[in-house]
């Protein structure tokens, strides 16, 4: 028995499947999108359906699922969709589900399809089977989810398959506990994808960030028992006219350091990795997409751990690039990691662009929260592509200021640059400004995730634990490249 329902795309209908029609609410009652089904309007209006957004039905054998009025309707409403038919179907008892999406404009398709597949997924690695068996979920239902799609969507259902299973990819990883996920573990994750995929693969061990003077990122290794690893994924394009680094924060745990988090709640810094799945996620998609510019994934993984060898808060350390930081409190770790690692990856690559991908600041989280992740750049061209490439995927980006103001504000008292401010105001942005002196030339993106990466609570389509924020407006942001002029 499969332990979560199988989903598929579909251009035919399918004789059987419990089907799920789609309406609008108008003002005369509610309007099928696929107008084969008005036939079932007198009926529906009997039954008090008003077709508003998330209610569901049951008449004549289909499911209706309301969309609210059309002119308030945006793309992403339609995530919310899979879950509504499914809720239903699952109390129904339905062994097969084949939702119309015949008659939804394209975005909304796509969405739809993304969401059929990151709903369906959960993360149960460690869920024994007798437990699952006690609450009867021996048999799933639906066992089925089919998306019916017309023709001229069948491009776009695809591609959006492709980047949620590398969405539920980066997820399953994310998701692994930190005695599991270790920095070992992500490099083997990384290697594995590597040779299945076809990309190139490189490990940055301890050793040689020594000896390459990686040593921001060693501070923040130094007090684990666990090596760090960084490790590189190349996908190259014959031909390619532009280069793209990825790099994503990987600290397998976050306790903070010497600068110890508070207990509550620490144990969602498993989390804090979140970033450095994306780009797994990202790369896997690419090479099945096989865009025509090169595409480089950094992976650098640590925990932040106190100990006797731990880096303390007055620590001096010299960044790859020469810079001096002045470490002056423990736990803004990831922005040390991503500097040695941005310099790194500008110097050896010489990328046109770069993004990284980061759990960075709790800051961000009281800024955005959970829908929309901090976009901080050096270059407002670029960062107008990742806008447009958010609008048209699965992530929501919200732009932020980088002004020269905020870099001054992480001046060091006795070194070029301190790890927090004094005054700890405008914390993502701070943040932001602090990785910007580690990129020199290349256009450069952050993509601050904290609030984005993960939930408690379930917030459709995702379930609780990891979402796999980044990956999808990166994979978006990678078309738009290769269509650019300059
Ligand atoms: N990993 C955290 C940021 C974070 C907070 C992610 C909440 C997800 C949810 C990061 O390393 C961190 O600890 N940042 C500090 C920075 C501060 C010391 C300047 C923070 O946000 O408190
Ligand atoms: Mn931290
Ligand atoms: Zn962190």
């Amino acid at each position: 028995m499969p332990d979560e329902p199988k989903v598929g795309i579909v251009t035919k209908d399918v004789a059987g499947a419990t089907h799920a029609i789609l309406c609008f609410s108008g003002k005369e009652g509610p309007e099928p999108v696929n107008e084969g089904y008005k036939g079932h309007v007198k009926k529906l209006r009997e039954v008090k359906f008003l077709a508003k957004a998330g209610e569901v039905a049951l008449v004549d054998g289909i499911i209706f699922v309301g969309l609210g009025e059309k002119g308030k309707f945006k793309p992403r409403h339609a995530r919310k969709i899979p879950g509504a038919a499914i809720g239903l179907a699952k109390a129904l008892r339905t062994r097969s589900l084949l939702i119309d999406s015949r008659g939804l404009d394209v975005l909304p398709v796509k969405n739809l399809v993304y969401a059929a597949f990151v709903s369906v997924h959960k993360y149960e690695e460690f869920k024994t089977k007798e437990e699952s068996k006690g609450k009867g979920a021996d048999e799933v239902f639906p066992e089925e989810v089919l998306i019916f799609v017309s023709d001229g969507h069948v491009a776009v259902a695809n591609e959006a398959k492709i980047v949620a299973e590398s969405i539920n990819f980066a997820r399953d990883i994310a998701n692994k506990p930190a005695n599991v996920a270790t920095p070992q573990l992500m490099a083997a994750e990384a290697k594995k994808l590597a040779s299945r995929a076809g990309l190139g693969y490189k490990l940055i061990t301890k050793k040689d960030m020594q000896r390459m003077g990686m040593n921001a990122f060693l501070a923040v290794a130094s007090g684990s028992g666990r090596e760090p690893t960084l490790s590189i994924l190349e996908y190259r394009s014959p031909g390619a006219k532009k280069t793209l680094v990825v790099a994503g924060k990987g600290l397998t745990f976050d306790s903070g350091g010497i600068s110890l988090k508070p207990s509550k709640g620490m144990e969602d810094m498993k989390f804090d990795k979140s970033g450095a799945c994306a780009v797994l996620g990202i790369m896997k998609a690419v090479s099945e997409m096989r865009p025509k510019i090169n595409v480089i994934g950094m992976v650098p993984c640590t925990e932040n751990m106190p100990s006797g060898t731990a880096a303390k808060p007055g620590d001096i350390v010299r960044a790859y690039n020469g810079k001096t930081i002045e470490i002056l409190n423990t736990d803004a770790e990831g922005r040390l990691v991503l500097a040695d690692v941005l310099a790194y990856a500008e110097r050896k690559y010489k990328p046109d662009y770069m993004i990284d991908i980061a759990t960075l600041t709790g800051a961000c989280v009281v800024a955005l929260g959970s829908y929309a992740m901090g976009m901080f750049s050096n270059d407002d061209e670029f960062a107008e592509m990742l806008k447009k490439a958010s609008s048209e995927g699965f992530d929501e980006v919200w732009h932020m200021p980088l002004w020269e103001e905020y870099s001054e504000m992480n001046k060091g008292k006795f070194a070029d640059i301190a790890n927090v401010t004094n005054t700890g105001e405008a914390g993502a942005v701070t943040a932001a400004a602090f990785l910007s002196s580690f990129v020199s030339s290349a256009k450069w993106v952050h993509l601050d995730i904290a609030g984005t990466a993960y939930r408690n609570k379930p917030i459709p389509p995702v379930d609780v634990g990891c979402t796999g924020s980044g990956v999808s407006v990166v994979l978006e942001v990678i078309k738009l490249i290769e269509r650019a002029k300059h």
